[in-house]
């Protein structure tokens, strides 16, 4: 993908104009606007057809605008040092006096905000004086998209622009991490948990259910490709696609791999691409192979396990 300062400066105008502008990030593709703004920030709940309750990651280019929302801690300097700009995500106490929408927390006293990596929307995010509201750009539940095209498909024209940075490299979303209280992962995604623990000198838990806030990542049915899967298959059915990690002998033309090589990373990095090229085939089911439950493998099947609940 060629850089193109006109295309930033392009998205910049629409932000500017309380309008959503689908952006690139390393993780997935976002559904941006300016964080501030009741009227921006309503529209991408319109355009999601998400609920209400479920609040945004707002992104940021750095400290220096997020000091003006959130109350920093120890934990998240020694995170943000370690990982940031990249594929994590804070939750962080709100700061009184912040600017942030309503529309955005939810009327929660907590946020959740993240310093994307991908370069085109670092820049962007520059040149603008707030930060970013930015929920997967995809409708509520289904499949994130990782590309413009992706994108496209779930929007079509509904929105006003697209800001092409080519393929998301990292391929699910970031990993988020409560830091309000004890840390605790609430998402698993594009950082391993262990790397986590091994910063913060902790042991740090996956807490699935969170009693205390509405996380749609956290919902039974999520990521869903809209048709049936079936999980730990060694062998499909009949005309049924195949989604696989380790290189077989046999081979046909329902067999999808997430990797040749039992890549796990690589697999993540594949699967929302995968699930997307599957159900544009027409296939009316998926088997999945078994997938190890370590490290990027622990994020891939907590993601499958909710698409299969469809
Ligand atoms: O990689 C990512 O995080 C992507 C890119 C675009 O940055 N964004 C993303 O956003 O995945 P979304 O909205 O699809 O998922 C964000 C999750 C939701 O499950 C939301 O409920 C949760 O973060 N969340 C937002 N604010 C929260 C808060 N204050 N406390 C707990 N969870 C929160
Ligand atoms: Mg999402």
């Amino acid at each position: 993908m060629k850089y193109s300062l006109a295309n930033i400066k392009k998205s910049r105008f629409y932000l500017n104009k309380n309008e959503c502008v689908a952006i690139p990030t390393e993780t997935v593709y976002g559904l941006a606007a300016n964080a501030y703004s009741e009227k921006a920030t309503i529209k991408i709940y319109r355009l999601k057809k998400r609920s209400k309750k479920n609040p945004l990651i707002v992104h940021y280019y750095d400290l220096n605008m997020l000091k003006n929302d959130c109350e920093i801690n120890n934990n998240f300097i020694k995170l943000y040092k370690n990982f940031c700009p990249g594929p994590i995500t804070f939750v962080l106490k709100l700061k009184k006096g912040s600017k942030i929408s309503k529309n955005v927390t939810n009327n929660k006293r907590t946020l959740a905000v993240r310093f994307p990596k991908h370069p085109y929307t670092r820049k962007l995010l520059k040149i603008i004086n707030y930060p970013l509201a930015a929920p997967s750009a995809n409708i509520s539940k289904g499949l994130s998209p990782i590309s413009k095209e992706d994108v496209k498909d779930e929007f079509n024209k509904k929105i006003k622009f697209i800001l092409d940075g080519g393929r998301s490299k990292v391929g699910i979303e970031s990993t988020i991490v409560n830091l309000t209280n004890k840390p605790e992962i609430l998402r698993l995604g594009g950082i391993e948990i262990k790397k986590i623990k091994k910063v913060l000198k902790k042991n740090i838990k996956f807490k699935r259910i969170n009693k205390n806030v509405v996380v749609p990542g956290q919902l039974k049915i999520h990521y869903s490709p809209g048709i049936p899967i079936r999980l730990n298959v060694n062998k499909p059915k009949l005309n049924e696609a195949f989604m696989l990690i380790n290189k077989r002998k046999k081979s046909g033309k329902n067999y999808y791999y997430l990797s040749k090589r039992s890549n796990l990373k690589e697999a993540a990095k594949n699967l929302y691409k995968t699930l997307r090229m599957i159900k544009k085939k027409n296939f009316k089911t998926i088997a999945v192979e078994k997938i190890p439950n370590k490290g990027f493998g622990q994020a891939i099947n907590d993601r499958l396990m909710r698409a299969s609940k469809y």
